[in-house]
């Protein structure tokens, strides 16, 4: 239990799948560069987690995810060029992608064996640390303060795991880890029990697991264990089901909007409700808004 004292200063991004629900957009790109509005969603998972105190960035990719490298990585030409035609805005935005103190570290995933499998391969540069997972595709709009900001303020005054859950409707159980909650304080729940991907008539509860987790390193030695479960893959929930046994996880019900960036639905929605946060967009967009919902009778 050494890793207690320790601050969380990692998190992993599994960002190695195929995006298949994104065809033919992700056929050669990958699905965590696709943009809302002007950054892409891998972009907005960074941001997060540097927000929260986050130093090093560990990807775990597949071949077909180099544009996500080059996304962090220096663009010599293009600085050349802005600082040529004096953009400096753009040219302070393109620099600044990855702050100073701040380091991006690649793993292959050699083979798609799922999440679970994915965080295993960070092991060797996560180490004996507590660290965050995220998942790019949920986008969260944390309001006032960044969702995982807020799990690591959680994280301070209970060093323990600490997942981001969400209520969602009954009938999409089968899409999510589902946790079996004891009420623990506003917003918090203990985790008596969690299973992935249940249908609706055996899941414990109807609050969700979604793509933000506090972890601490012992749950290394659970993923090596544990066999392949739902969907055939190496499972995080699974992983987290052992965890629970030696130590206490907390279910966090975080203040802020998700969006599922995964699906093409969710992926609009955000698009749309960003882009009215924008402070260049928002006039012109919304005008046009209004002429949709107008010309359609909503
Ligand atoms: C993964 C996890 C699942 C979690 C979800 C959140 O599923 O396995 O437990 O609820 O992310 O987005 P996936 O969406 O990769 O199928």
């Amino acid at each position: 239990m050494e890793h207690i004292k320790k601050p969380i200063r990692k998190a992993v991004f599994p960002v190695a799948g195929l995006g298949t629900r994104f065809i033919p957009a992700t056929k050669a790109s990958p699905k965590e560069m696709l943009p809302i509005v002007d950054k892409p969603l891998i972009q907005y998972a960074a941001e997060e987690a540097i927000a929260a105190g986050i130093e090093q960035l560990i990807f775990v990719t597949s071949s077909s995810k180099r544009a996500i490298e080059d996304h962090f990585d220096k663009n010599q030409e293009l600085e050349d060029e802005l600082e040529q035609r004096g953009k400096y805005d753009l040219l302070a935005m393109v620099k600044h992608i990855v702050p100073e103190g701040v380091s991006c570290i690649y793993i292959r995933q050699p083979e798609a064996l799922g999440l679970g499998h994915a965080v295993l391969c960070a092991k060797p540069v996560v180490g004996d640390e507590p660290f965050a997972v995220i998942l790019a595709d949920d986008l969260i709009d944390g309001f006032e303060q960044a969702c995982l900001s807020q799990m690591v303020n959680l994280y301070k005054e209970q060093h323990c795991s600490v997942i981001g859950i969400e209520e969602i409707k009954a009938a999409e159980t089968d899409k999510y880890g589902i946790i079996k909650p004891e009420e623990f304080y506003e917003n918090v729940w203990k985790i008596k029990s969690i299973v992935e991907k249940p249908t609706p008539d055996k899941a414990p509860s109807t609050l969700a697991v979604v793509g933000r987790y506090l972890l601490t390193p012992a749950i290394f030695s659970h993923l090596e264990k544990i066999k392949k479960g739902a969907g055939d893959e190496i499972q995080l929930t699974d992983a987290i089901a052992r965890l629970l046994a030696e130590e206490q996880v907390l279910g966090f019900q975080f203040n802020g909007i998700r969006y599922d960036c995964g699906s093409k639905l969710g992926y609009l929605k955000a698009t749309i409700d960003y882009a009215l946060q924008h402070p260049n967009l928002r006039e012109g967009f919304k005008k046009h808004l209004q002429m949709v919902c107008k010309k359609n009778c909503f």
